[in-house]
């Protein structure tokens, strides 16, 4: 039996968890902006000393496995390029939320790092086969945020799968965000859109937090960015990679068709590319991580 969280219980939801460091936000807010320069990523790295040791620890990672080592940061920075930059930052900051297990979900330590990671990397490479116009970075980061919400509610929804479960099998129209709402009072987009206001996420990341499941009713100007996320979220549970009891439980909102142009070959690539980027990526980025 749940309780539901009431709009003052959100909020201190929200202000329990960690917030975003200083150079994480700034990072945030710089790589979202279309014209920005990779200088300004740099300086902003290099004034983090820690962020600075952690992104020359993954560079020089077995993953990458570099015959000489990287010991300049703007040679690290450009390497790796920006998406595993904010990853690092972001994972640093917010780790512990990532890693949560969800039990609310039946999903296990790690499984919503591992989801939001493979919707990143999906959602950057439906940038790439389908040459829309989108920032492919910023792409990455949306995905790797969309789902932060279920690290806040999954507490609440303890002991309710079975229930959850009934309420979107009761009901054609009804899908698992409906089944978290009647049952703990928020969805998780929405829980999720308090933490990205509280973090002062740029506006189109919050767009896609709040809106990845519904992408039709997010704002005009950040609609095709929301719609890749959408595509990347559903590829990344195609590929048995949700978080457990909520697994293909949304729709896939096939309008996506009129903002992507994207061929049943061009997304069989994408599926095979997250599997290969997906290895990378983690172990580079867990190898040199949490003892610091
Ligand atoms: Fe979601
Ligand atoms: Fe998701």
């Amino acid at each position: 039996m749940t309780k539901k969280i009431s709009h003052e219980e959100l909020q201190k939801i929200v202000t329990s968890v960690p917030m975003l460091s200083a150079s994480a936000s700034q990072l945030l807010q710089l790589t979202a902006k279309e014209d920005h320069d990779l200088i300004d990523v740099i300086n902003l790295v290099r004034n983090d000393a820690n962020l600075t040791a952690r992104v020359l620890k993954v560079v020089n990672s077995a993953a990458f496995s570099l015959v000489n080592k990287v010991t300049s940061i703007d040679r690290a920075i450009s390497y790796l390029g920006e998406r595993i930059i904010v990853s690092i930052a972001i994972g640093d900051c917010a780790g512990k939320l990532f890693q949560k297990e969800l039990s609310g979900y039946e999903a296990a330590g790690g499984d919503l790092w591992k989801h939001d990671l493979r919707t990143a990397i999906a959602s950057r490479e439906v940038v790439f086969q389908s040459g829309v116009d989108l920032n492919p970075a910023l792409a990455f980061t949306a995905g790797l945020l969309h789902d932060i919400g279920k690290a806040l509610i999954s507490d609440y929804l303890q002991g309710s799968v079975i229930d959850a479960v009934e309420i979107v099998s009761a009901e054609e129209e009804l899908n698992y965000l409906d089944a978290e709402e009647i049952l703990v009072g928020f969805d998780h987009t929405q829980a999720g859109y308090e933490l990205a206001k509280a973090w002062q996420l740029p506006e189109e990341l919050a767009e896609v937090i709040r809106h990845h499941h519904n992408p039709a009713n997010a704002k005009e100007e950040y609609r095709l960015l929301v719609y890749a996320v959408h595509l990347g979220d559903n590829i990344a549970m195609m590929g048995g990679f949700g978080t457990g009891s909520d697994s293909m439980r949304y729709k896939l909102d096939n309008n996506y068709k009129n903002y992507i142009n994207i061929t049943p070959n061009s997304l069989a690539t994408v599926m095979l590319n997250v599997d290969i980027e997906f290895e990378k990526l983690e172990s580079s980025l867990n190898n040199s991580g949490d003892e610091t």
